[in-house]
């Protein structure tokens, strides 16, 4: 007998290099389920057909319980389960194979396979959830055509969905109703979808580029209908925008989107079926922010451009699921770029790439974007899959130009529709169209690890000639010691101290060697380096330049990326000083904030990101060792001379905002709300006396969720008297309200006190949080294991917290309890006392009886 001990200590490990093509294929499968939250009868009829080798089938399976098998129509005995997988000797190259199984979509606390969700019944397939509906090859190169029908009660369940068009449906006479569909298109199993519920449908349409009408239906219960008026707006912009962009047409009859409150992650790309968590679809002023107004549209077009890029092109095995995802990523980023201020959206994504890859990379979970082994796939739904697969993908689309890049994804679409495809193929498409070698390049694809640019610039004085050194190295990541030299695209250019003046045109430079050295013919005058303008490439650049040349560049360039990027160096060069107990010039980090906001042709949007100082942890990513206390102490007395120095300013830009008047979604309406909300942080940490009841007005007054959460989060983390007012009234007014009342905790969880951990302890109590809703367990321990000072109290009792939480946890979603195992991680990055303690949880959560392969692998790889 195994134990579980032994089981964990040996994981089973899933390599790229094993790859070989499935022994059988499935053309064809009819699904036919009998639909009951307590148990649901599923029967399935595969057509397979031998592809490779001489072995039997093998269907994977996973928790359900097996009825009955029969081959060819005849009930058969001699099959066997192997770990969970069907195993079936079948005698010639092609069979129809039926199945009956039960599964319990009521118990399915992991939200993987078929689950209820707040009455709905929904399933989530991706990456290997299908194989706990039916048995079935459950490997995304497997590809079928799929036929569903599906009964059930019909008071409880009115509404039944599945992939593809609509065939047939009808009553039955014991109150029950049956519905069938059919998706013409073959695709793989974690594609499948199906819904049954009480849902009401906000439904519209949209005309194709070659004039199909298509059905488009927003389905939630009836009383959220009115909040889905942007989700529907934003998927018609985003068809025409592929269409246009792209030249990617929609290829179905209908596109349903079904929202559900218990979700893994943001919302799944199901083929004519997408399945969201509720916070990305429902809307309204009075309960979502801006923020969340944006990341709607986002997440909206990401889950219908997969239509093409992830769909219809699918990906060979789950090592190439950048292929999809870093893919339609870009393409959601540059959908979100063209519809408001395409330098904010750039500064945002930036600033996410910083918060979450980088310490990805730097970490003891790094791997590169395409990785060459797992234990769990779920584990790799990661920023550097997703947000540095992005970058990549942008980096080809920077060194290719828009009309090569366009001439590739064209050839990519045309050559691998309706196949499995994977990174090396989507490469050699670009190569292939654009005539230019990629060969070096792809090491993005193998090497994990930030990569490291150090910039010299020299000049020699009144020669006219400047010579820029720049050179590189990639750090060593797990398994990969060494690395070579990678090509990075960055666009400069050369500035004239003196007046100001462009020195060069932009240049975009490749540095593909360890060193290079570049020469510009410039003008007398000394020149200042913009580098690494609109970020062009996912790399740290280390300069010597002075805190006087980045306040120069900060108020003189003309890339907005740069300039936003100017100061923030010079606000991080002055934290870490300052944290590091070296003299700080607060001086010049002033001096370059008032001057932007002085700035009448600056974009409100664009100040708003510009003056904000950078986060504790991005500080903390700077130092060889974090302290966090000195962090946070050097940044609120940073913040405290800002607020100080330019107090009337930050009035001044508070009531200029604020006389905007009415709610309007808009552009101009955001950045000025987005102003509002940072110059009444400023003004608090300023430590104005009226600055409590300044928030607690825009609190009360507010017409919208955006201003109001922006003074909540001013409150929260004061000991303004408003703040216990302020709270109980968000909660009184919105505790019927899950998404809002996520909020809530999610406040308090990020609140700058010294009591946070306490109360957070307390709000781990509260009869309205449970771990059972990954929104609402995502609220408050994953948002206050991101809260750099509560979290590593330096007693471990933010660690102990969190381990608590994530053990309890695991037992009914390994998927989310792992996701949020990373930061007690970072123990590398911390003073030996904290990394002892950190471990320690590590350890323990190692030790825990029954622990998933989900969390075993993200803590065992964490104290390696
Ligand atoms: N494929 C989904 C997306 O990118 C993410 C997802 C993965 C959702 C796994 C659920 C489960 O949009
Ligand atoms: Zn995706």
């Amino acid at each position: 007998m195994l134990d579980i001990q032994t089981a964990t200590a040996q994981p089973h490990v899933t390599r790229r290099a094993d790859y070989t093509p499935p022994e059988w294929r499935v053309p064809d499968i009819a699904l036919d389920f009998d639909l009951a939250p307590e148990t649901t009868r599923v029967r399935a009829t595969l057509s397979v057909e031998r592809n490779a080798g001489h072995g039997p089938l093998r269907l994977d399976g996973a928790g359900q319980t097996l009825l009955s098998v029969m081959i060819d129509g005849v009930a058969v005995n001699d099959w066997r389960l192997e770990n969970d997988a069907l195993v079936l000797a079948l005698a010639g190259d092609a069979h129809v194979v039926e199945t009956e199984v039960e599964i319990a979509p009521d118990r399915n606390t992991q939200l993987m396979g078929l689950y209820a969700s707040g009455g709905i019944l929904c399933t989530q397939c991706e990456a290997e959830g299908f194989r706990r509906i039916t048995y079935f090859p459950d490997r995304p190169d497997v590809l079928s055509r799929y036929s569903v029908r599906m009964t059930a009660d019909k008071a409880r369940y009115p509404v039944l969905l599945a992939n593809g068009d609509p065939v047939a449906q009808g009553d039955l006479d014991d109150g029950r109703h049956w519905a069938a569909w059919n998706d013409p298109f073959p695709k793989p199993s974690y594609l499948f979808a199906l819904v049954a519920g009480d849902l009401a449908c906000n439904s519209g349409s949209f005309i194709t580029q070659s004039g199909r009408t298509v059905q488009l239906g927003i389905w939630v219960r009836a009383a959220d209908v009115a909040k889905t008026h942007h989700a529907l707006e934003a998927l018609k912009t985003s068809m025409a925008w592929d269409e246009r962009v792209y030249g990617r047409e929609y290829d179905l009859d209908v596109f349903n989107i079904v929202a559900v409150d218990d979700f893994n992650f943001g919302a799944m790309e199901n083929k004519g079926l997408n399945v969201f968590n509720s916070r990305y679809i429902l809307a309204d002023p009075d309960t979502a922010t801006d923020y969340d107004f944006d990341a709607i549209a986002a997440v909206v077009a990401h889950e219908y451009f997969h239509n093409w890029s992830g769909n219809r092109v699918t990906c060979r095995d789950w090592f190439q699921l950048s292929l999809k995802e870093g893919f339609t990523v870009y393409r959601d980023q540059s959908f979100s770029a063209d519809q408001g201020s395409a330098a904010v959206k750039r500064i945002e994504d930036v600033r996410g790439l910083r918060a979450a890859q980088f310490p990805e990379d730097a970490g003891p979970l790094a791997h590169p974007i395409r990785p060459d082994e797992y234990q769990e796939i779920s584990n790799f739904y990661t920023a550097t899959i997703y947000n540095k697969g992005a970058e990549v993908i942008r980096m080809l689309a920077t060194m290719l130009g828009a009309q090569a890049f366009r001439a590739g994804t064209d050839l990519y679409f045309e050559r691998f529709d309706g196949t499995a495809a994977t990174c090396e193929d989507f490469v050699a498409s670009l190569e292939e169209a654009s005539g230019i070698d990629l060969t070096q390049f792809r090491r993005w694809y193998s090497q994990a690890g930030t990569p490291r640019v150090t910039a010299r610039l020299s000049h020699d004085v009144g020669g006219g000639r400047a010579v820029l050194t720049l050179s590189q190295s990639v750090p060593p990541t797990p398994g990969q010691p060494i690395k070579a030299p990678m090509v990075l695209p960055l666009r400069l250019k050369l500035f004239g101290a003196d007046t100001g003046a462009s020195l060069s045109d932009e240049r975009l430079v490749l540095l593909e060697d360890d060193v290079a050295e570049i020469a510009f013919e410039t003008a007398t005058e000394r020149p200042v380096l913009s580098i690494n303008r609109g970020f062009s490439a996912p790399v740290v650049i280390e300069t010597d330049r002075s805190a006087a040349d980045l306040a120069f560049l900060s108020a003189h360039d003309d890339d907005p990326f740069a300039r936003y990027e100017a100061m923030q160096q010079l606000m991080l060069d002055t934290l870490v000083a300052a944290a590091s107990g070296m003299q700080a010039d607060q001086a010049a980090v002033i001096a370059a904030i008032e001057t932007t906001l002085d700035n009448s042709a600056l974009d409100p949007a664009f100040i708003a990101e510009a003056v904000l100082l950078p986060s504790e942890s991005f500080v903390g990513d700077q130092m060889a060792v974090v302290d966090p206390e000195a962090i946070f102490r050097a940044r609120e007395a940073l913040r405290r001379e800002i607020g100080r120095a330019l107090e009337p300013k930050w009035r001044a830009a508070y009531d200029q905002a604020a006389a905007i008047g009415g709610y309007v979604y808009s552009p101009e309406a955001k950045g000025l709300r987005r102003m509002k909300t940072v110059a009444l942080g400023y003004i608090a940490a300023s430590g104005a006396a009226d600055a409590g009841a300044l928030a607690f007005a825009q609190f009360e007054a507010a017409d919208n969720m955006t201003d109001r959460q922006g003074a909540l989060t001013t409150l929260v983390s004061s000991d303004a008297a408003e703040r216990v007012a302020a709270l109980d009234i968000f909660y009184n007014r919105y505790c019927d309200n899950a998404l809002v009342l996520d909020k809530w905790f999610q406040a308090q969880a990020l609140a700058q006190r010294d009591d946070t951990l306490a109360a957070v302890e307390d709000l781990a109590r509260h009869r309205d949080f449970t771990l059972a809703n990954p929104n609402r367990a995502r609220s408050l321990v994953g948002a206050f294991s991101v809260n750099q000072r509560a979290f590593n109290a330096a007693s471990g009792a933010g660690y102990r917290f969190v381990a608590d939480q994530l053990i309890a946890l695991d037992k009914l979603n390994p998927q989310t309890a792992a996701k949020l195992l990373p930061p007690l991680g970072r123990w590398r990055r911390y003073d030996a006392g904290r990394a002892t303690l950190m471990r320690a949880e590590l350890e323990r959560i190692l030790a825990t009886p029954g622990l998933s392969k989900d969390m075993f692998e993200q803590a065992s790889k964490s104290l390696a």
